[in-house]
This record gives structure tokens, sequence and C-alpha cells, in this order.
């Protein structure tokens, strides 16, 4: 077996600028612009970074709505195409991964720019198709309220397989384009999808074609059972938090076995969860650059003001911080982010705290799992995967001199190793994450059709096979 051709670790890298969830403080390093967010020379930089270093993909996570309590990044960020479609122009092998929600998107519009987008990068887009956990978001688009849980993964569910037709609907030799003959399109190789469904009625065809990938390779973000059934049910990719090796062990473990249970293949669908790295010269002054950061990175009183997300942004600077945790408060979650919502009230719960030592027990500092020397990054990345718990990692990047050593210090030990590659395999981002080409339906069908008339016509050619020899 060739290097190239072993299981490798898969990188993403998460650009969130001047700082995403929990991170108030990262635009105070002077190394990066405070303007970095919505800067496209900062993100073509890191893309570059990232590539040259050959990770797999950038990820770009989004939402439509804003408090003044969001983290910086989230305060004032560039849309996810119109960044992506910059990048793509600005590099040559790496995926582009755009965060977008199935809950205040039509399927038609979505299909196309990811066809679009596709097609400009030349096959390395991807698509991470969440619900919105912000239940806000629905003010931003003539809506009441958000969905409840079933609307939103049902409709989630409903609009990736009609993107998915939708991005059939030429097949991959429809446009002739022969001046000689004058034929540009042949219309035997273009399909409607007359898809007429539960929450989309939808005709097509699609007025973009496919591109070298076939398909945009899909990815999930989202915890909860229905989440996790639709990641098992579409994923190809799936974003998630992994606290311990044994809970993403747990989490790999399910959901790929809900996958096969679903008919397919579960190293089809890779796990890469979000983590940080911390690199020093030795494990302590890794352990002390980790708490300095998490210290400098925000105070209790910004914390207990974002504390309110996943529970719909409520308010929690209105309660009495020495009382018991204010269970009740887990209703506005209902339409948030309900999973996490609920996690911390189980918390709270199981050890009796207020609201003051649950937010501080979320928000001090804490010991995460990939710190220390470079080595011990890398043995502790290399440990995970080979256990199973994960396929790769979509690294958060935050401070430029750790993202320095991460990509000069810890994954050079992991190349030597042969457990990261040393040069793209391919020019898309399925080639390079080893997922399948998705054949084109339409083109599947009439081949198996053809396969079918092939034997039917040829059955002397067998017959002799099943007289017995003798
Ligand atoms: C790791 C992770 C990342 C997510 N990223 C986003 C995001 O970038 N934008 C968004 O609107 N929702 C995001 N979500 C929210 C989910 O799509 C979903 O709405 C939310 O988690 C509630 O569903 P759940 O209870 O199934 O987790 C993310 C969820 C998870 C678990």
């Amino acid at each position: 077996m060739t290097e190239n051709s072993a299981r490798q670790i898969k990188l993403g890298a998460v650009l969130t600028g001047a700082g995403g969830p929990g991170h108030f403080n990262t635009w105070l390093d002077p190394e990066i612009p405070a303007d970095s967010s919505i800067d496209i020379r900062w993100y073509i930089e890191q893309a570059r970074i990232a590539e040259e270093a050959k990770f797999d993909l950038v990820f770009i996570v989004d939402s439509q709505f804003i408090t003044p309590d969001s983290p910086p990044h989230y305060l004032n960020r560039l849309e996810p195409f119109t960044l992506l479609s910059a990048l793509a122009v600005s590099t040559s092998n790496i995926g582009l991964v755009a965060t977008l929600t199935t809950s205040y998107n039509d399927p038609f519009n979505v299909a196309r720019r990811f066809a679009s987008l596709d097609l400009i990068s030349g096959g390395r887009a991807g698509w991470n198709v969440v619900t919105s956990g912000d239940a806000g978001t629905a003010g931003n688009f003539s809506q009441e309220e958000h969905f409840d849980y079933d609307t939103r993964y049902g409709r989630a569910l409903e609009h990736v397989r009609v993107a998915q037709g939708l991005w059939d609907s030429y097949e991959d030799d429809a446009f002739p384009r022969d001046r000689e003959t004058r034929v540009f399109l042949d219309p035997a190789k273009l399909h409607r999808l007359d898809h007429r469904g539960e929450y989309f009625q939808v005709t097509g065809p699609l007025n973009v074609s496919r591109s070298p990938q076939g398909q945009p390779v899909i990815f999930q973000a989202g915890d909860s059972e229905q989440g996790r059934d639709l990641g098992a049910t579409i994923g190809e990719g799936i974003f998630t938090h992994a606290p311990t090796l044994e809970a993403g062990l747990a989490f790999a473990t399910d959901l790929k076995s809900r996958a096969a249970a679903k008919g397919r293949n579960p190293d089809h669908v890779l796990i890469l969860p979000g983590i940080s790295v911390f690199v020093g010269d030795t494990d302590d002054a890794a352990r002390e650059i980790e708490r300095a950061t998490q210290l400098a990175d925000g105070g209790f009183e910004q914390a207990l003001a974002e504390f309110g997300r996943p529970f719909g942004w409520h308010d929690f600077r209105a309660y009495d911080l020495d009382a018991p945790f204010p269970v009740e408060a887990l209703q506005y979650s209902e339409r948030s982010f309900h999973t996490q919502a609920k996690q911390i009230v189980a918390f709270a719960e199981a050890g009796g705290l207020t609201l003051r030592q649950v937010v501080e027990a979320l928000s001090s500092p804490r010991r995460t799992p990939f710190v220390g020397t470079p080595e011990t990054v890398a043995n502790e990345l290399q440990r995970w995967f080979e256990a199973g718990a994960v396929d790769g990692y979509n690294i958060q990047i935050g401070h430029p001199a750790q993202f320095r050593r991460l990509v000069g210090e810890v994954l050079p030990i992991l190349r030597e190793r042969g457990v990261l590659r040393r040069e793209y395999e391919g020019t898309t981002l399925r080639e390079n994450l080893g997922l399948p080409f998705v054949q084109n339906r339409y083109t599947a069908a009439r081949a198996a059709a053809a396969d079918a008339a092939d034997a039917a016509s040829a059955p002397s050619e067998q017959a002799p096979q099943l007289v017995p020899s003798a």
C-alpha cells in the first residue's frame, strides 16, 4: 500500500478572524488585523498557509443573527459564498466549505450557488448543512419564530435531497458545444426534477452544470437525535465537538453505525471535530500558553452575556447569580441549540450548582486535549485518529504564532510518520478526502439499463456454464 493510499488524518482550518464564540479578545493580538473578519487579504493569506501545509479544506461557519454580545467575528464578517469565491481564485487545491442553513434558504438558490462555487474552484466546494441554531434568525426572514426541531430537520433532509437532484440536472456530457454541427446542448442529457414534497416544490432543471467532483461534498453539524440521523443519512463529513477521546469514540461509533444501518459505507462519513491546539517548547510552557490565552479571551461578564446563546440568547444577567441554576430557562432553548442547553442544565443539576458556578465552570481556564510540545501534540492527534475517534480535525485558527508552530513543527512529525499527506492526491475535495465521485443518477440509470439489456440479449453465452461438466 502506498503512503497516500493509507488512511491519513484529514485537516480543516476554521477561519474565525477577529474571534469566534468564547474568543472575545483574539483581535487584540497585534499580528491579527483588527478587521480580519472582513479583510479578504487576511483570508487569502490563511488559506494559502493552510494549502501550503496540505490542509484538506478551509471551513467557514456562519449565522444570520447577532446581538451586541456576539463575539467579534460574528459581529462583522463576510458572507461565505462571496468570501469563498475569492478564495477559489486565490488557491488551487484546498477545499472550500461554506456553512449554509436549510431553514432560511430555498434549495434552488443553494444548489445554484454551490454548483457555481464548485465550477469556479474546479471541484473544491463543500456544504456544511445546518438548521440555524440561533432562533432569532426567524426575525430576519419575515417569520414570527424559528421552526421547531421536527420541521427544521424535516426541511433539512428534503432540502439537501432537492439540491442533490438539481445538481444532476445535466449529465456530464450534456454540452457537446460542437460548432460544426451547431449543437450546443444534447437535450436528452438535461433532466427536470419535478419535485413535489412536504416543504419544497421545485420543478428544475438547474441552470448550472456539474463540476469535476460530480457534486459538492456534504458536511453536517447538529448533535440531537434528529441531527445525528441527518448526518448519518446525508453527511460525508461531520463537524462536531469531541471533548475527550472517549466521547469522540462514542460519537464516531454511533454516527458510523447509523450510516451503516442506512446502507452507507461508514468510511465515507468522516468525523472531523473542531479543536484548538496549543504548542510550546515544553509541555508546561504549552499549558501556560493555553491558560494565558483562555484567561485573556474574556471575563466573567462577557461569558455571562454569551452564555444565553444556546438558550435563544436569553438574558441570564437578570437572575440572581448565587441562586440555584434557573433550570426553567431550558424552555428558551427549545427552538435554538436545545441539545447543548440540555447538557448545560444536566451539568448544573448534577452538581447542584448556582448560575455563577455554571458560567465559571464553562468559561474559566480548562485543560484541553491537544496541548504540549510539537511531539506531544502530534502524539495526541495521532492517538485519537488511530483509536477511530476521528478521521481528522477542524482546527480553530486562532493566534498566528500558534498556527505557524502547528504548521511548521507539529504537522511535519505526522508527515514523517506517514499519517499526514505530503502532496494532494487529486484536484477535487472529494479526491483529497477519499470520497467517491458522485455519478449522475440519469447516467447511472442509463448504464444500468444498458447492462440489463446486454445481459438479456446474451443468454446463450451464459448457458454452457450451467451445464454440469461431468
Ligand atoms: C459543531 C457544530 C457546529 C455548528 N455550526 C453552526 C453554524 O455555523 N451555523 C449555524 O447556524 N448553526 C450551526 N450549528 C447548529 C446546528 O445546525 C443546529 O441548529 C443546532 O446545533 C441545534 O441542533 P442540535 O440540537 O441537533 O445540535 C452547529 C452545530 C454544531 C453541533
